[in-house]
């Protein structure tokens, strides 16, 4: 860490003016720009900036996330949280201007599109047009000012030759305008680093060193930005560490905008692909040269030799592309041999299906492969010869049906498990043998045509196996046979055992394989070995990324004529028909087209080792730890240590390629809870007194909270912020709401010395500081939402600082109730214990709760509402702005001790959930055995919909009084929710319904009754 990298002249700083400023993301932070920025990071799937490594690393952090909390923990507060938050936003490029300029470069506005949405005086010096069919005349069209519907008055408009990008962004800016949202607008957009860095900037830089002239700032760049303010902070350029650093994204994000990074992973595996984001996908252009060259020569000369082999080539030069296998079995009723596959369709776009002939003379099945072939011979093809679990097949107009199970020969073992009789495969094993239960077949081959071989569309087409191809199977067999042992020694193929595990136990139990080559068939180890040859740490990156597209466990897509990645989830599924990428689709997805984001010049350290053993301190540790995590890390990575653990080249010699099971942080039971403190003390003990964490967690429910603030209180660190991201996602695989939220914890050291604290006393405190703390947030969200029409902050965002509030005084202490916090943290729990910090927490959303009360609805009636009551008119008034995500209803319905919030939700998918309708609750919603069928709102949606029946109001209101036994008490919170509906229902004539049944209300009021 010794290499001079500074980046600006940095005299007129003043090393550590800044010491103990506060950082601005513990008083502000636009949490759902944010959000929405990382999902569409996120959405980018294979576009994203460090997938081109491997998209089998899971859960990386969206970038843009990491920059937000790098930034947000290096800028100062300087008093004025309006203009800070200002500036931190045109940093982020989420400000008027930087919104224009990211859609611009999208071109998401046509001239026409401006035209319809803005007011202008002088289109024509803008625009021009041709008149395709309009009733007006050249001169008419001339004196238009604008909005108008370009389409509907004929004429079509197009950008002026003349006009500048600057005349452009004006325009820009205007359309924007008239977007409503934030969202709205961002959608149209490219993401922040998908646009020329230089350009984006240019007008922020001048406005960031005007607000932080006071301090000596004066930067034209991130690199120099970041530079400037760790010399004011902590004498020098800020170091960011990460010790779970995974897929890399926190160190190479921080590096991008100038820190110099620390990154520790305990697997090897991890520390590999960060390793790749800072020097491949970070590499200076002139690197990236020669890495694709490099790459290039690699690929030449492995396809030299496979084709010298003659074994992917047929006859007539046409070159295989894919090949397709399934497993064969020998039916205990008839005796056949019975091809084995989920759906016989080949390819979806192109009607390609494989039909099984029976050959009664061997008792088999032909396959026959074709093309073309009618939408109901598709929809027979779809249904194979595996369903529900059973082989079934239909022979001379009689359906057999076997369970796999049965063919497998499951049995229950002495301790509960099930065992099987598949044979157990030995290390010279690559393929099944005669007598085995589960054998394997070629059935079809995607050939390229010998025409298109060097075109870059080529073309190709499915094909029966013929005899030639069959030779050419056994030839790729015996080179395998020949070598395989060689080859292994040499480090070229993977000669090591599966261990058994969560993830591991499948393919052992599925197919008998207990070696990790095992999961790759002849013709893939063959093309492997030759791959491997070539150790340089660039093509470890990529070989690895291709072991997870090229495997005999990559499920064939037939819509994308292509096999999935393995790691397309996070299991070792088998499959019982599968494909394999031949040379050129292999080699299509292995190294090219990777990103490239040249890093500054900071000092990188990556080092492979448990948390606890940190060998350098940071300022800032941001991290991402394995928080009951469903993602076996440890096993998901065996399947690439076997592959690379022989010889690996320089830096990586210097890892441990060893999953090192025992030392892996999972679960979230004791031993979990020691890791994690042993890991976050340490950390804390590597970091100044002004340093800061940044911890990132996934919002279960509130156990989770009182855990990670056990955690980090025990290891000696205090909660300043906390702010809650949505990172969800709705996925085909998880129907229905999937729903996932990021805590990101803000964490100081705790000062020296004792402080004890008694719960009595702690939660007056609480209260108080709650209060302070969303009333400070409210005031800044009156203010700029006067100023922008959109507020800063939501309620999500409230009442997560209200937690933070609440935290903050708790984690000041050292010890509780007599307790001391590390012991409180460690000590094992018993099942359902309610412990100090959930009560805390509790308090802390019930004091965020009541003073979020929903506009409309007196402070009093909500003060005696119950959750459930309380969910629904929030739900309903955040539904008046539009609101539809999940996790928004998730959360309240966990703040407001909701049991069951499903019942009272229409829909609940990530991104479009709502209500039910007042008109959509059936009777059996509004029972008393529902959570809120007794309440005084499940008695007025009952008596609504009675009213929207015709009901006489007069018998509704009867019904009420017999109803409700405190009737006369509770009428005035009735009218108030009543007024409430009337106002915030989404259909007209619930409103109506509302407003005569409140008024009905009232009058008895009047009338005295
Ligand atoms: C949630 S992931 C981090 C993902 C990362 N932030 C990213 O963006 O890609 C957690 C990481 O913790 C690592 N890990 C688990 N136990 C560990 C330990 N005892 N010491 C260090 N790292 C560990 C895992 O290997 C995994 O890479």
């Amino acid at each position: 860490m010794t290499e001079d990298t500074t980046q600006t002249n940095t005299m007129a700083l003043t090393p550590f003016a800044l010491k103990d400023a506060p950082a601005l993301i513990e008083a502000v932070f636009p949490a759902q720009k944010v959000s929405f920025e990382a999902q569409k990071e996120r959405k980018a799937n294979l576009g994203q900036t460090l997938t081109g490594l491997g998209s089998y690393w899971k859960g990386r952090k969206p970038l843009i996330l990491v920059r937000a909390i790098v930034l947000g923990s290096l800028l100062p507060q300087t008093g004025d949280a309006e203009a800070d938050l200002a500036i931190f936003e045109k940093l982020m490029a989420f400000d008027d201007e930087g919104l224009a300029r990211r859609a611009l470069v999208q071109g998401a506005l046509k001239p026409k599109d401006i035209a319809a949405r803005t007011e202008l005086n002088n289109p024509w010096d803008y625009f021009s047009y041709t008149i395709k069919n309009s009733r007006f005349t050249a001169e008419q069209i001339e004196s238009w000012c604008c909005p108008f519907d370009a389409d509907k008055e004929g004429v079509t408009l197009r950008w002026r030759r003349d006009i500048e990008e600057r005349d452009k962004l004006v325009l820009y800016r205007k359309a924007l305008a008239t977007f409503a949202s934030y969202e709205e607008k961002a959608a149209l957009c490219k993401r922040p680093e998908e646009v020329d860095q230089d350009w984006l900037y240019a007008p922020v830089w001048p406005a960031v060193n005007r607000h932080y002239a006071h301090l000596g700032i004066e930067a034209h760049s991130f690199p120099e930005l970041i530079e400037q303010l760790g010399i004011l902070r902590y004498g020098h350029r800020p170091r960011v560490g990460d010790t779970f650093c995974g897929g890399g994204s926190i160190p190479f994000e921080s590096a991008r905008i100038g820190c110099d990074v620390y990154a520790s992973d305990l697997n090897p595996i991890a520390c590999m692909l960060t390793w790749g984001a800072l020097n491949i996908i970070g590499a200076s252009p002139e690197r990236r040269a020669e890495i694709e060259q490099a790459q290039r020569e690699v690929a030449e000369a492995v396809d030299k030799e496979i084709t010298a082999l003659g074994i992917e080539h047929d006859e007539h030069g046409n070159r295989a592309k894919a090949y397709l296998y399934c497993l064969e079995t020998r039916c205990p009723e008839t005796g056949w041999m019975v091809p084995m596959s989920p759906s016989w369709v080949i390819s979806k776009s192109r009607n390609v299906i494989a039909k099984l002939i029976p050959d009664q003379e061997n008792e088999r099945f032909n396959i026959e492969v074709v093309s073309g072939v009618s939408k109901e011979e598709m929809q027979a093809a779809e249904k194979g010869t595996v369903q529900d679990g059973a082989l079934v097949y239909e022979l001379d107009g009689k359906v057999y049906r076997t369970p796999i199970k049965t063919l497998r020969g499951d049995y229950r073992l002495p301790d509960g498990t099930t065992g099987n009789r598949l044979r157990r495969w030995e290390k010279h094993d690559f393929k099944p043998r005669p007598d085995d239960i589960f054998r394997e077949r070629l059935y079809a081959i995607q050939w390229i045509k010998k025409e298109t071989l060097d075109k870059s569309r080529q073309e190709t087409f499915f094909a029966s196996v013929t005899e030639a191809d069959l030779e050419r199977e056994r030839k790729v067999e015996q080179i395998v046979a020949d070598n395989l042992t060689r080859w292994q020694e040499e480090g070229l193929l993977p000669d090591m055992e599966i261990e058994p595990g969560y993830n591991t136990d499948q393919p052992i139990r599925e197919r008998g394989w207990t070696y990790w080559h095992h999961l790759f068939n002849a013709r893939q180890l063959l093309l492997f070995s030759r791959y491997f040859q070539y150790s340089t740490p660039e093509d470890y990156v990529f070989n690895a990324k291709s072991l997870d597209w090229n495997a005999r466990i990559a499920n064939w897509m037939n819509h994308w004529e292509k096999t999935n990645n393995v790691f397309y989830n996070q299991a070792l599924n088998t499959f019982y028909n599968y494909g394999i990428r031949c040379f050129v689709s292999h080699e299509a997805g292995r190294s090219f087209g990777f990103a490239n984001s040249p890093l500054p010049k900071v000092a990188k350290y990556i080092s492979c080792h448990d948390a606890t053993a940190l060998e350098a301190s940071s300022d800032l540790w941001v991290t991402d730890p394995p928080y009951a995590d469903a993602v076996h890390y440890h096993e998901i990575t065996e399947f690439f240590i076997a592959w690379l653990r022989k010889h690996p080249p320089k830096p990586f010699d210097e890892w441990t390629w060893d999953s090192r099971r025992a030392l892996a942080i999972k679960g979230s039971g004791d031993d979990f809870r020691r890791g994690m403190v042993d890991a976050y003390r340490a950390m804390a003990e590597h970091m100044p007194d002004n340093g800061m964490q940044c911890v990132m967690f996934t919002h279960q429910d509130t156990g989770v909270w009182s855990d990670m603030v056990g955690i980090f209180w025990a290891a000696g660190l205090q909660v300043v912020a906390a702010w809650y991201i949505a990172t969800e996602t709705t996925s085909e695989l998880k129907k229905g709401g999937y729903v996932q939220g990021t805590v990101i914890l803000m964490l100081r050291k705790r000062p020296a010395g004792e402080r004890a604290g008694f719960k009595q006393r702690i939660l007056p405190a609480v209260r108080a500081e709650v209060k302070r703390q969303i009333e400070t947030m409210m005031h800044l969200n009156d203010e700029v939402k006067d100023k922008h029409g959109e507020p800063v902050f939501n309620d999500s965002d409230l009442q997560m600082a209200g937690y933070a509030a609440a935290l903050k005084v708790l984690t000041a202490y050292t010890t509780i109730g007599g307790e001391d916090v590390t012991r409180f943290a460690l000590r094992p729990r018993a099942k359902g214990e309610v412990t100090v910090v959930d009560e805390i927490v509790q308090q802390a959303a019930e004091a965020a709760n009541s003073l979020l009360v929903p506009e409309g609805l007196g402070a009093e009636t909500w003060a005696r509402l119950s959750g459930i009551q309380r969910f629904y008119l929030r739900m309903m008034d955040m539904e008046t702005t539009g609101a539809s995500k999940l996790d928004n209803y998730q959360n309240f319905a966990k703040a407001f001790r909701v049991q069951d919030y499903a019942r009272v939700m229409a829909d609940m998918k990530a991104n479009a959930a709502r209500l039910k309708r007042v008109t959509e609750f059936t009777s059996r919603d509004l029972t008393d055995s529902t959570e809120i069928g007794p309440t005084w709102l499940g008695h007025l949606i009952i008596g609504l919909q009675q009213v929207l029946a015709e009901v006489e109001p007069q018998a509704v209101i009867q019904q009420l009084q017999q109803n409700l036994p405190d009737f006369m008490e509770v009428r005035p919170l009735l009218i108030d929710m009543l007024s409430f509906m009337e106002r915030k229902a989404p259909e007209t004539t619930v409103r109506e319904a509302a407003e005569v049944l409140g008024a009905r209300l009232k009058n008895l009021r009047a009338l005295g009754q």
